[in-house]
């Protein structure tokens, strides 16, 4: 209902506007975000923001192939900085024009929930989220996070020493319920066998628009 989705993402921004962090970015986009797999119902398909609750959207699997039909719900930005490789991964979520004709625009960073009885974590974009984003690296075009300590090396009563952080990707995509709504939709497996039985494990690389 779009009057209850203006309401509920003009509280967010109230909240937001409030709470504008200081760190500054630059940023580089938009960039489309396409899966490989060697699935071929899933290979190519590209990666949209799907409405997921008030001014929140999770990572779809595009109702369309081809970014062009939709340019700005499968455009994507990246924000870093010199002293990181990661950065914080970016859909501008567009809201109605103001009366005097501006539109608004709300720059929105990635998040991953979790919840306790799965390892499958779904991915949202929302305002007011910058303090709980997730940082993402490409290597090659392929998006990774990374894993600063891997705990699969810690010793009892030892403090890990040494860089132990690796690149990891573990991205499926799996049925799953984002906010409310069902949605075959990217999400991330913390570790092993996913919970979630539809899951299939893909591979999201990063797609220079051509025009
Ligand atoms: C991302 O970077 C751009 C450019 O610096 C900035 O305008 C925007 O507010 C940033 N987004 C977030 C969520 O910090
Ligand atoms: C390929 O992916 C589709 C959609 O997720 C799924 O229904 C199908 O079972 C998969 N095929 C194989 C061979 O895994
Ligand atoms: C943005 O890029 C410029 C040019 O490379 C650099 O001088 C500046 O420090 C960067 N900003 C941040 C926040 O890392
Ligand atoms: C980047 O990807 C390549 C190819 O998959 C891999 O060999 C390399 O180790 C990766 N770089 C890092 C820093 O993990």
């Amino acid at each position: 209902m779009k009057s209850t989705f203006f309401a509920g993402a003009v509280a967010a921004l109230t909240s937001f506007t409030t709470v504008v962090s200081a760190q500054s970015y630059n940023q580089t986009g938009p960039f489309y975000l396409q899966i490989k797999s060697d699935n071929a119902t899933l290979d190519g398909r590209y990666l949209t923001a799907c409405h997921s609750g008030a001014a929140q959207e999770t990572l779809c699997l595009g109702k369309v192939d081809s970014p062009t039909t939709n340019k700005a719900s499968a455009s994507f930005f990246w924000n870093t900085t010199d002293q990181s490789p990661v950065g914080v991964l970016i859909w501008n979520l567009v809201l109605a024009k103001n009366p005097d004709g501006t539109q608004m625009v709300v720059s929105s960073p990635m998040t991953l929930d979790y919840t306790p009885g799965t390892n499958v974590a779904t991915t949202r974009f929302g305002p007011n989220e910058i303090d709980r984003s997730v940082q993402v690296g490409f290597n090659n075009s392929v998006m990774y996070m990374t894993w600063w300590n891997d705990d699969s090396t810690f010793l009892a009563g030892q403090y890990p020493t040494g860089d132990s952080s690796r690149e990891i990707t573990n991205w499926n995509v799996c049925w799953v319920l984002a906010g409310s709504y069902y949605y075959n939709a990217l999400a991330w497996v913390t570790g092993g066998a996913p919970h979630n039985p539809t899951c299939e494990a893909v591979s999201v690389v990063k797609v220079e628009p051509s025009a």
